[in-house]
Protein backbone atom coordinates (compact mmCIF):
# COMPACT_ATOMS: atom_id res chain seq x y z
CA UNK A 1 0.00 0.00 0.00
CA UNK A 2 1.26 3.35 -1.18
CA UNK A 3 2.40 5.72 1.51
CA UNK A 4 -0.49 8.82 2.50
CA UNK A 5 1.28 12.44 3.10
CA UNK A 6 -1.23 15.22 3.41
CA UNK A 7 0.03 19.00 2.99
CA UNK A 8 -2.22 21.09 5.27
CA UNK A 9 -2.24 24.70 3.18
CA UNK A 10 -2.36 24.86 -0.51
CA UNK A 11 -0.16 27.95 -0.60
CA UNK A 12 3.40 28.17 -1.95
CA UNK A 13 5.27 26.37 0.51
CA UNK A 14 2.32 23.67 0.67
CA UNK A 15 1.97 23.40 -3.21
CA UNK A 16 6.08 23.21 -3.64
CA UNK A 17 5.71 20.95 -0.98
CA UNK A 18 3.21 18.54 -2.61
CA UNK A 19 5.17 18.88 -6.10
CA UNK A 20 8.55 17.92 -4.28
CA UNK A 21 6.72 14.83 -2.47
CA UNK A 22 5.07 13.64 -5.73
CA UNK A 23 7.97 14.20 -8.10
CA UNK A 24 10.12 11.64 -5.36
CA UNK A 25 7.72 9.38 -5.76
CA UNK A 26 6.82 9.31 -1.84
CA UNK A 27 3.58 8.25 -2.10
CA UNK A 28 -0.12 9.76 -2.83
CA UNK A 29 -0.70 13.58 -1.69
CA UNK A 30 -3.86 15.12 -0.37
CA UNK A 31 -3.76 18.94 -0.57
CA UNK A 32 -6.15 20.48 2.05
CA UNK A 33 -6.65 24.37 2.11
CA UNK A 34 -10.05 26.45 3.71
CA UNK A 35 -9.97 27.95 0.43
CA UNK A 36 -12.45 26.19 -2.02
CA UNK A 37 -11.33 25.07 -5.10
CA UNK A 38 -7.61 26.31 -4.49
CA UNK A 39 -6.29 22.76 -3.23
CA UNK A 40 -8.41 20.96 -6.32
CA UNK A 41 -6.82 23.12 -8.92
CA UNK A 42 -3.35 22.94 -7.71
CA UNK A 43 -3.55 19.10 -7.25
CA UNK A 44 -4.82 18.69 -10.80
CA UNK A 45 -2.22 20.51 -12.06
CA UNK A 46 0.29 18.50 -10.22
CA UNK A 47 -1.40 15.00 -10.81
CA UNK A 48 -1.59 15.94 -14.89
CA UNK A 49 2.05 16.38 -14.78
CA UNK A 50 2.81 12.71 -14.08
CA UNK A 51 3.04 11.77 -17.02
CA UNK A 52 5.87 14.29 -18.11
CA UNK A 53 7.59 13.83 -14.30
CA UNK A 54 7.27 9.68 -14.26
CA UNK A 55 5.45 9.63 -10.93
CA UNK A 56 2.39 7.56 -10.52
CA UNK A 57 0.87 8.67 -7.61
CA UNK A 58 -2.30 10.33 -7.05
CA UNK A 59 -3.03 14.34 -5.89
CA UNK A 60 -5.73 15.03 -4.85
CA UNK A 61 -7.12 18.93 -3.43
CA UNK A 62 -9.31 19.21 -0.26
CA UNK A 63 -11.61 20.95 1.79
CA UNK A 64 -11.86 18.51 3.93
CA UNK A 65 -10.51 16.48 7.23
CA UNK A 66 -11.86 12.95 6.24
CA UNK A 67 -9.91 12.93 3.42
CA UNK A 68 -6.44 13.02 5.06
CA UNK A 69 -7.52 10.08 7.32
CA UNK A 70 -4.90 7.49 7.49
CA UNK A 71 -2.65 9.78 6.66
CA UNK A 72 1.48 8.46 7.28
CA UNK A 73 3.27 11.83 7.22
CA UNK A 74 0.87 15.53 8.04
CA UNK A 75 2.88 18.47 6.95
CA UNK A 76 1.94 21.89 8.09
CA UNK A 77 2.19 24.81 5.72
CA UNK A 78 -1.08 26.57 6.64
CA UNK A 79 -0.55 30.31 7.76
CA UNK A 80 -0.02 33.54 7.04
CA UNK A 81 3.42 34.62 5.57
CA UNK A 82 5.76 37.64 6.36
CA UNK A 83 5.48 40.59 4.28
CA UNK A 84 8.50 42.97 4.55
CA UNK A 85 9.15 44.80 7.58
CA UNK A 86 7.58 41.85 9.47
CA UNK A 87 9.45 39.74 11.86
CA UNK A 88 8.73 35.86 12.30
CA UNK A 89 7.03 36.80 15.86
CA UNK A 90 4.79 39.33 14.51
CA UNK A 91 2.83 36.30 12.68
CA UNK A 92 2.66 34.69 15.87
CA UNK A 93 -0.56 35.37 17.33
CA UNK A 94 -2.82 34.72 13.80
CA UNK A 95 -0.79 31.61 13.35
CA UNK A 96 -1.66 30.24 16.32
CA UNK A 97 -5.29 29.70 15.59
CA UNK A 98 -4.86 28.44 12.25
CA UNK A 99 -1.93 25.86 13.37
CA UNK A 100 -3.95 24.44 16.78
CA UNK A 101 -6.63 23.83 14.59
CA UNK A 102 -5.36 21.88 11.83
CA UNK A 103 -3.22 20.17 14.55
CA UNK A 104 -6.31 19.10 16.15
CA UNK A 105 -8.14 17.98 13.02
CA UNK A 106 -4.98 16.34 11.45
CA UNK A 107 -4.79 14.29 14.58
CA UNK A 108 -8.19 13.30 15.02
CA UNK A 109 -7.89 12.17 11.45
CA UNK A 110 -4.30 10.64 11.16
CA UNK A 111 -3.15 9.35 15.11
CA UNK A 112 -0.44 7.74 13.99
CA UNK A 113 0.97 10.27 11.72
CA UNK A 114 4.58 11.80 11.76
CA UNK A 115 4.27 15.67 11.47
CA UNK A 116 6.07 18.11 10.02
CA UNK A 117 5.03 21.91 11.63
CA UNK A 118 6.54 24.23 8.37
CA UNK A 119 4.21 27.31 9.74
CA UNK A 120 6.32 30.84 11.49
CA UNK A 121 7.74 31.35 13.64
CA UNK A 122 7.95 27.45 13.83
CA UNK A 123 9.72 26.87 16.89
CA UNK A 124 6.53 27.90 18.73
CA UNK A 125 4.21 26.99 15.86
CA UNK A 126 5.77 23.47 16.54
CA UNK A 127 5.14 23.83 20.13
CA UNK A 128 1.35 24.76 19.39
CA UNK A 129 1.11 21.65 16.95
CA UNK A 130 2.42 19.99 19.94
CA UNK A 131 -0.03 21.03 22.43
CA UNK A 132 -2.65 21.07 20.35
CA UNK A 133 -2.70 17.60 18.23
CA UNK A 134 -1.13 15.41 21.64
CA UNK A 135 1.16 13.53 19.72
CA UNK A 136 4.22 12.10 21.50
CA UNK A 137 7.52 13.76 20.82
CA UNK A 138 8.92 11.42 18.90
CA UNK A 139 6.21 12.27 16.19
CA UNK A 140 6.23 15.59 16.06
CA UNK A 141 9.12 18.14 14.71
CA UNK A 142 9.90 21.68 13.29
CA UNK A 143 11.44 22.15 9.69
CA UNK A 144 14.12 25.21 9.86
CA UNK A 145 17.74 23.47 9.76
CA UNK A 146 17.08 21.54 7.16
CA UNK A 147 16.78 25.19 5.05
CA UNK A 148 18.92 27.54 7.43
CA UNK A 149 21.70 24.62 6.43
CA UNK A 150 20.91 24.46 2.45
CA UNK A 151 21.45 28.45 3.11
CA UNK A 152 24.66 28.10 5.01
CA UNK A 153 26.30 25.21 2.59
CA UNK A 154 24.98 27.39 -0.70
CA UNK A 155 26.81 30.59 0.23
CA UNK A 156 29.85 28.51 1.56
CA UNK A 157 30.01 26.49 -1.17
CA UNK A 158 30.21 29.59 -3.62
CA UNK A 159 32.53 31.60 -1.62
CA UNK A 160 34.92 28.63 -1.76
CA UNK A 161 34.04 27.57 -5.11
CA UNK A 162 32.98 23.64 -4.20
CA UNK A 163 29.59 22.30 -5.40
CA UNK A 164 27.08 22.87 -2.42
CA UNK A 165 26.53 18.93 -2.31
CA UNK A 166 29.84 18.54 -0.89
CA UNK A 167 29.49 21.20 1.83
CA UNK A 168 28.18 20.12 5.39
CA UNK A 169 27.23 22.99 7.72
CA UNK A 170 24.97 22.45 10.41
CA UNK A 171 22.64 25.09 12.07
CA UNK A 172 21.22 24.66 15.55
CA UNK A 173 18.69 26.50 17.92
CA UNK A 174 15.59 28.96 16.72
CA UNK A 175 14.95 29.67 13.22
CA UNK A 176 15.60 33.43 14.04
CA UNK A 177 17.86 35.80 13.86
CA UNK A 178 19.55 34.05 16.86
CA UNK A 179 20.03 30.74 14.99
CA UNK A 180 23.67 28.86 15.22
CA UNK A 181 25.37 28.30 11.84
CA UNK A 182 28.09 26.29 13.29
CA UNK A 183 31.55 26.96 12.53
CA UNK A 184 33.41 24.64 14.00
CA UNK A 185 31.66 21.76 12.56
CA UNK A 186 31.18 23.01 8.83
CA UNK A 187 33.13 20.99 6.43
CA UNK A 188 33.84 20.70 2.58
CA UNK A 189 34.46 16.78 2.11
CA UNK A 190 35.92 16.65 5.71
CA UNK A 191 38.22 19.76 5.49
CA UNK A 192 37.05 22.46 8.01
CA UNK A 193 35.87 25.92 6.61
CA UNK A 194 38.34 27.47 8.73
CA UNK A 195 40.84 26.24 6.89
CA UNK A 196 39.04 27.38 3.30
CA UNK A 197 38.05 30.82 4.16
CA UNK A 198 38.96 33.78 6.39
CA UNK A 199 37.35 34.64 9.52
CA UNK A 200 35.49 37.65 8.30
CA UNK A 201 34.21 36.22 4.96
CA UNK A 202 32.92 33.18 7.25
CA UNK A 203 31.13 35.86 9.37
CA UNK A 204 29.53 37.32 6.73
CA UNK A 205 28.25 34.30 6.11
CA UNK A 206 26.59 33.28 9.07
CA UNK A 207 25.30 36.67 9.13
CA UNK A 208 23.97 35.91 6.04
CA UNK A 209 22.45 32.77 6.80
CA UNK A 210 21.01 33.93 9.76
CA UNK A 211 19.23 36.51 7.80
CA UNK A 212 18.62 34.55 4.79
CA UNK A 213 14.35 34.27 5.43
CA UNK A 214 14.47 38.17 5.51
CA UNK A 215 17.03 38.61 2.52
CA UNK A 216 14.44 36.38 0.25
CA UNK A 217 11.04 38.47 1.85
CA UNK A 218 12.91 41.75 0.92
CA UNK A 219 13.09 40.89 -2.89
CA UNK A 220 9.33 39.25 -3.17
CA UNK A 221 7.24 42.18 -1.20
CA UNK A 222 4.40 39.78 -0.48
CA UNK A 223 5.50 36.80 0.69
CA UNK A 224 8.30 34.54 1.87
CA UNK A 225 10.76 31.99 0.81
CA UNK A 226 9.03 28.47 -0.58
CA UNK A 227 11.12 26.96 -3.33
CA UNK A 228 13.95 25.76 -0.10
CA UNK A 229 11.43 25.51 2.82
CA UNK A 230 8.81 23.03 0.53
CA UNK A 231 11.50 20.68 -0.12
CA UNK A 232 12.98 21.17 3.11
CA UNK A 233 9.86 19.60 4.97
CA UNK A 234 9.89 16.70 1.94
CA UNK A 235 13.63 16.16 3.34
CA UNK A 236 12.64 15.64 6.28
CA UNK A 237 9.19 13.45 4.92
CA UNK A 238 11.24 10.80 3.00
CA UNK A 239 13.78 10.37 5.83
CA UNK A 240 10.51 9.25 8.16
CA UNK A 241 8.79 7.12 5.39
CA UNK A 242 11.55 5.20 4.19
CA UNK A 243 13.22 4.91 7.27
CA UNK A 244 16.48 6.04 6.00
CA UNK A 245 18.02 7.19 9.56
CA UNK A 246 18.94 10.36 7.91
CA UNK A 247 20.54 13.16 10.07
CA UNK A 248 18.65 16.26 9.56
CA UNK A 249 18.64 19.52 11.75
CA UNK A 250 14.86 19.77 12.84
CA UNK A 251 13.42 21.50 15.70
CA UNK A 252 12.60 18.63 18.24
CA UNK A 253 11.28 18.64 21.65
CA UNK A 254 14.23 18.78 24.04
CA UNK A 255 13.89 16.73 27.65
CA UNK A 256 17.25 17.55 28.80
CA UNK A 257 18.91 16.60 25.46
CA UNK A 258 21.97 19.54 25.48
CA UNK A 259 21.24 20.68 29.50
CA UNK A 260 17.64 22.04 27.67
CA UNK A 261 14.41 20.85 28.83
CA UNK A 262 10.63 21.54 27.54
CA UNK A 263 11.22 23.56 24.19
CA UNK A 264 11.37 22.88 21.08
CA UNK A 265 14.98 23.53 19.26
CA UNK A 266 16.73 23.14 16.42
CA UNK A 267 19.31 20.18 16.85
CA UNK A 268 20.22 17.09 15.04
CA UNK A 269 17.96 14.07 14.46
CA UNK A 270 18.15 11.08 12.99
CA UNK A 271 15.45 10.75 11.48
CA UNK A 272 13.37 7.32 10.62
CA UNK A 273 10.78 5.19 10.39
CA UNK A 274 10.10 5.57 14.38
CA UNK A 275 9.96 9.29 13.71
CA UNK A 276 12.67 11.15 16.00
CA UNK A 277 14.52 8.05 16.87
CA UNK A 278 17.48 9.86 18.57
CA UNK A 279 18.67 13.32 18.97
CA UNK A 280 23.14 13.27 18.42
CA UNK A 281 23.86 15.60 21.59
CA UNK A 282 27.83 16.79 21.28
CA UNK A 283 30.07 18.79 23.64
CA UNK A 284 29.57 22.65 23.05
CA UNK A 285 31.98 25.00 23.42
CA UNK A 286 31.16 27.78 26.11
CA UNK A 287 30.65 30.03 22.78
CA UNK A 288 28.34 28.04 21.15
CA UNK A 289 26.65 27.32 24.40
CA UNK A 290 26.55 31.00 24.91
CA UNK A 291 24.40 31.39 21.43
CA UNK A 292 22.60 28.48 21.88
CA UNK A 293 21.18 30.09 24.93
CA UNK A 294 20.22 33.33 23.10
CA UNK A 295 18.06 30.89 20.96
CA UNK A 296 16.52 29.00 24.40
CA UNK A 297 15.36 32.47 25.47
CA UNK A 298 13.91 33.89 22.18
CA UNK A 299 11.54 30.33 21.68
CA UNK A 300 10.65 30.48 25.24
CA UNK A 301 9.12 33.76 25.05
CA UNK A 302 7.82 32.86 21.57
CA UNK A 303 6.47 29.26 23.38
CA UNK A 304 4.61 31.76 26.32
CA UNK A 305 3.42 34.37 23.48
CA UNK A 306 1.20 30.67 22.00
CA UNK A 307 -0.77 30.59 25.71
CA UNK A 308 -0.59 27.03 25.18
C1 LIG B 1 12.37 31.48 5.63
O1 LIG B 1 13.33 31.54 6.38
C2 LIG B 1 9.93 31.16 5.36
O2 LIG B 1 10.94 31.38 7.50
C3 LIG B 1 11.09 30.97 6.20
O3 LIG B 1 12.44 31.77 4.43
Amino acid sequence: MKNKITIIGAGNVGATAAHWALVRKLGNVVLLDVMEGIPQGKALDLWESGPLHGFAGMVRGSNDYADTAGSDVVIITAGLARKPGMSRDDLLSKNVAIVKSCAEEAVRHSPDCFMIVVTNPIDAMVHTAFKAGGLARHRIVGMAGVLDSARYRTFLAEAIGVAPQDVYAPVMGIHGDNMLPLVRLANVAGVPVTDLLPAAEIEEIVKRTQMGGIEIVNHLKTGSAFYTPGLAAVEMAEAVLNDTRRVLPCAAYLEGEFGISGCFLGVPVVLGAGGVERILEFALTDAERAALELSVQAVSKQTAATGL
